[in-house]
């Protein structure tokens, strides 16, 4: 994947960019940053705070020739890269499932994948907002989100933290296109998230509320949650309103 930066200062949404651009028939591997979003967008129709200079607001533009089935793992494999990402600033977040990133249960870090098609087929953005300074969690949601700075006292350099940040994709979706890559994302999944066994979590769905135990993942990275009978139910991405834990259990 040859990768292709454009940065801007001020833009409405790095992925609403990149969906154009894509749309326009741009290569994948086109990345798109920028220094403010006016109009930055988390999961669920909500807003992401997008100050200046306080965060990385970036979007990367994937052509995958994944099974659709599999599309999920893009996902995870954005989340994987991120948490690498992250180590290199000695920050060592957990991935709550299915794409925050959390230091001590705050997140640092929300991923907004969104597919489009396009004249030159299936199209993914993945878009990463990664909250650099303080200035991005203002006092209401200083307690449920946090940033680089704030974890290591150390103001975060955006042009590194993006090389790093890159580097990671390219190496991950390469795993993930290659002949064991899913397995293999998989994996790496399991091993950076505290979510994938033994978490006991709350899932918001249409309205409904299940309570249970994190039983790994499947597949595409669906959540098997064991439920009080014993059964197992799996979550879907796509269908998680919210998740919230309750006490971990081994
Ligand atoms: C979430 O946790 O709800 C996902 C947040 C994703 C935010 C990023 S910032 C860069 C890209 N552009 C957007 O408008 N959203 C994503």
């Amino acid at each position: 994947m040859e990768i292709r930066i454009l940065r801007y200062d001020t833009i409405d949404s790095t992925n609403s960019e990149a969906l154009r651009q894509a749309k326009m028939g741009a290569a994948e591997g086109l990345c798109i940053v920028a220094d403010e979003q006016a109009a930055g967008r988390g999961r669920h129709g909500r807003v992401w705070v997008s100050e200046k200079d306080s965060g990385l607001y970036f979007s990367i533009l994937l052509r995958p020739s994944l099974p659709s089935s599999l599309l999920p793992l893009i996902t995870l494999m954005s989340a994987v890269s991120v948490h690498d990402a992250l180590l290199r600033f000695a920050v060592d977040a957990d991935i709550k499932w299915v794409n925050d990133l959390l230091v001590s249960e705050k997140k640092i870090c929300g991923i907004l994948a969104e597919a489009t098609d396009t004249p030159d087929g299936l199209a993914v953005v993945v878009g990463i907002g990664i909250n650099l300074t303080a200035g991005n969690h203002p006092p209401e949601i200083a307690s449920t989100a946090t940033s680089i700075e704030s974890e290591t006292g150390l103001t975060p350099n955006k042009t590194r933290i993006t090389e790093h940040l890159v580097d990671a994709l390219i190496s991950n979706y390469g795993l993930l296109c290659g002949e064991v890559g899913p397995s293999t994302i998989r994996e790496l999944w399991c091993e950076r998230s505290s979510y994938a066994e033994g978490k006991k979590i709350v899932a918001k769905i249409a309205g409904e509320t299940i309570t249970g135990v994190t039983r790994g993942i499947e597949e595409n990275g669906a959540l098997r949650l064991e439920l009080g009978d014993g059964s197992i139910r799996t979550l879907q991405a796509g269908e998680i309103e919210r998740i919230r834990t309750t006490s971990a259990e081994s």
